[in-house]
């Protein structure tokens, strides 16, 4: 059976096509035009699984380029999108280029799916489309509030387009997964992620810092009303993210799926303040961090974790990986690309 993969080469795409990969006979097709990721991630897929797959560098702004690797492919049974910019700092800075980026590439991915009749669909949504929240945790049927970046709203406006096409399409399926915070590594140290500037994000902050990269990590504000000050995340292990796409699309293949779009969160349910983290990277890495407390960063929200139950529930999901394993990988991860001169 064929799956295509939009940013296969991205963080959560190629570890998805590993957990692929290693646990089923799908036949993996990649698109990816490497602006955030490298084509050598294939490599790194093929070392972990001793597989190869066959990939594609098109951007998917381009319909035709992207029409025809499903003409060359017939066939396909399922579609993840993954690729998409993904730093909320830079959407505030150059909305349009997000709009353009991932609302044009999620639109020539549903005509697709509807020309070449592509029975099933999971697009990567995100926790920061619930906005500002009051009551925690947050279900699926939290109201969404007003998004405090493009980068959100880039999500809020997907959810909504896929909701109105699989509307008028009614042989078609899709699920809506929104993410909390992915980090980590693969187990084995030899797949992460590989930010092609400087980081955004919190784990990649404090490995590349404890390595030597990085002088310093600031720590954005520690007045919020949480039990340490700092803000509180639910950061969940990408290789766990990676393995409810299998099974997301294992549940639209077996025509489970009772709404034509479901949106399920994916989160541990374990809300962390930013201090805790940086405590369990120190545990586990014997590393000193160098860290200090700085302004609150604009456009943070001050806490958010997810209720899993739904996950839990329709797709089997148990998120498997604890804080200290999502902390070890990541930095067994930044050693090895310290080892290889990344
Ligand atoms: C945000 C989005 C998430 C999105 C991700 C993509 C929200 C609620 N979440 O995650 O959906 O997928 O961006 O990039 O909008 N921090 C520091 N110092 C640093 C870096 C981060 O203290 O140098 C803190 C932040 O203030 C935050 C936490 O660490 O409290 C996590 O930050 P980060 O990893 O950037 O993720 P979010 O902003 O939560």
């Amino acid at each position: 059976m064929k799956i295509l993969v939009t940013g296969g080469a991205g963080y959560i795409g190629s570890h998805t096509i590993i957990e692929i990969l290693q646990n089923t006979d799908w036949e993996v097709i990649s698109i990816d035009n490497y602006s955030n990721s490298s084509e050598n991630t294939y490599e790194r897929i093929k070392e972990i699984t001793g597989k190869s797959i066959k990939y594609y560098n098109v951007n998917l702004t381009d319909l035709a380029a992207t029409e025809r690797v499903f003409e060359e492919n017939p066939g396909i049974k399922g579609l993840i999108h993954f690729a998409a910019f993904k730093a909320v700092g830079e959407s505030v800075e150059k909305p349009l280029m997000y709009y353009d980026n991932n609302i044009n590439s999620l639109n020539n991915i549903l005509k697709c799916q509807a020309k070449f009749d592509v029975p099933n669909l999971i697009f990567s949504s995100s926790c920061s489309v619930y906005g500002n929240v009051e009551e925690l945790p947050v279900t699926e049927n939290t109201k969404l509030s007003k998004t405090e970046s493009p980068y959100a709203y880039t999500k809020q406006i997907g959810e909504v387009m896929v909701d109105d096409f699989i509307r008028v399409n009614k042989e078609l399926k899709a699920i809506s997964l929104r993410y909390f915070n992915p980090v980590g590594a693969h187990v084995t140290g030899l797949n992460g992620e590989l930010s092609m500037s400087k980081p955004n994000n919190l784990v990649p902050f404090i490995t590349q810092t404890a390595i030597g990269r990085l002088n310093e990590l600031t720590v954005y504000g520690n007045n919020y009303e949480t039990r340490d000050g700092t803000c509180i995340r639910d950061y969940v292990h990408v290789s766990d993210i990676a393995n409810a796409h299998v099974l997301g699309l294992k549940y639209l293949l077996e025509n489970k799926i009772e709404k034509s779009h479901d949106i399920i969160n994916l989160g541990t349910g374990n809300g962390i303040t930013v201090l805790e983290a940086i405590n369990a990277f120190e545990k586990v890495s014997g590393e000193k961090l160098n860290y200090k407390i700085g302004d609150r960063r604009e456009g943070d929200i001050a806490s958010i974790y997810a209720n899993n139950e739904k996950a839990k529930s329709v797709l089997n999901w148990i998120p498997e990986k604890s804080l200290d394993d999502m902390m070890l990988s990541a930095w067994k991860w930044e050693k090895q690309l310290e080892k290889n001169n990344f």
